[in-house]
């Protein structure tokens, strides 16, 4: 089965040139979790796990450090923005909050066709980033939910205060990266809206993090939700021959060096921190739901020097 079909390998409008390569989640570049390792992943040949720890705790710590103190310079000068919130409250990765908000409405718009009175799901909605760049161009309802409170709480407290159409609410469903404690398993897991009640629904930088089965669920559960004619706009690390080939050469980031079971991760026994799928695998969990028409925008984490975005972005319309 030819799996989905090819985007092009630079976006053809110029709005996809101009949007930062490393936007799909993490900080400064990749997905949250990627980007933070990155400095360990690259030196994992040399260096001792210990010493790696290590590096990675003082990285973190001043990380925090830093942000608290930017975030209290901006208070004292009256210059903190109401809808990015305090750095050390952002759990979804690094990078700038509104610019790639931002820079992902254009993707939705260019790439998906987002409408500003379509209805939209933003599934793993996080802390509100992607929220936060569709306020001021969406005016039909908008609805986002996620397995961490802190982010819901949040995104209530200042999004939905301001843009009434934008509700979140929150699933405890567990994860073992995002809510070790969740009560529900993705896998089993029915999202509370009715069927056929979304034009548009979007997951960024959320399969990345998913198991097999949760990841199939989710897809299933996209296709129900959507109506006739609707788009899902998703983000994936997509394991095909030219991706195995890069990883193998050492050219991706993440690594993706340990192998799952039908699929890859870099962490043996907490794989949700990234989780590669293998690209047939996707475009069966597609078919089965009746998400045909299909395009990939494929990105530069597996060590393309095209990529549209970070992460591989998939299209998919009802
Ligand atoms: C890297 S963050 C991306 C957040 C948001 N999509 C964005 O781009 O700003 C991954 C998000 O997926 C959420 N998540 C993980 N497992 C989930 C699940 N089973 N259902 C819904 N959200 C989930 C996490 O809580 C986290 O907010």
């Amino acid at each position: 089965m030819e799996a989905l079909s090819r985007g092009p390998r630079r976006s053809p409008a110029p709005a996809f040139a101009s949007v930062p390569r490393r936007t799909a989640c993490a900080p400064g570049s990749s997905s949250g979790t990627a980007a933070r390792l990155r400095p360990i992943l690259a030196t994992r040949a040399t260096t001792s796990l210990p010493v790696r720890a290590i590096k990675y705790l003082f990285g973190r710590a001043r990380w925090f450090m830093g942000g608290a103190a930017h975030d209290a310079w901006e208070s004292v000068r009256g210059k903190r923005d109401p809808l990015v919130p305090p750095r050390r409250h952002i759990f979804i990765g690094g990078g700038d909050f509104r610019s790639t908000g931002h820079a992902f409405r254009q993707l939705f718009v260019d790439l998906g066709g987002l409408s500003a009175n379509d209805d939209v799901l933003d599934v793993g909605s996080g802390i509100g980033r992607i929220a936060v760049g569709l306020t001021g161009f969406l005016q039909g309802r908008y609805e986002g939910f996620d397995i961490v409170g802190s982010g819901i709480e949040w995104s209530q407290r200042r999004i939905t205060a301001r843009y009434p159409n934008f509700r979140f609410q929150r699933a405890d469903i567990y994860n073992k990266r995002y809510n070790r404690k969740g009560r529900w398993r993705a896998s089993e897991y029915r999202f509370p809206y009715e069927d056929e009640s979304f034009d548009f629904v979007l997951l960024t930088s959320v399969f990345t993090h998913l198991l097999p089965a949760d990841a199939e669920n989710y897809v299933g559960e996209v296709g129900r939700v959507l109506r006739p004619g609707g788009t899902c706009f998703a983000t994936f690390f997509l394991l095909d021959d030219g991706a195995l080939q890069r990883i193998a050469e050492g050219r991706s980031a993440p690594s993706f060096h340990v192998q799952g079971d039908g699929y890859r991760t870099i962490r043996k026994g907490h794989p949700e921190v990234a989780v590669a799928h293998r690209l047939e695998t996707v475009a069966g969990w597609f078919d089965a739901t009746g998400l045909m028409s299909r395009t990939i925008y494929p990105g530069s984490w597996s060590g393309r020097s095209d990529g549209t975005s970070y992460q591989d972005i998939v299209i998919a319309r009802r």
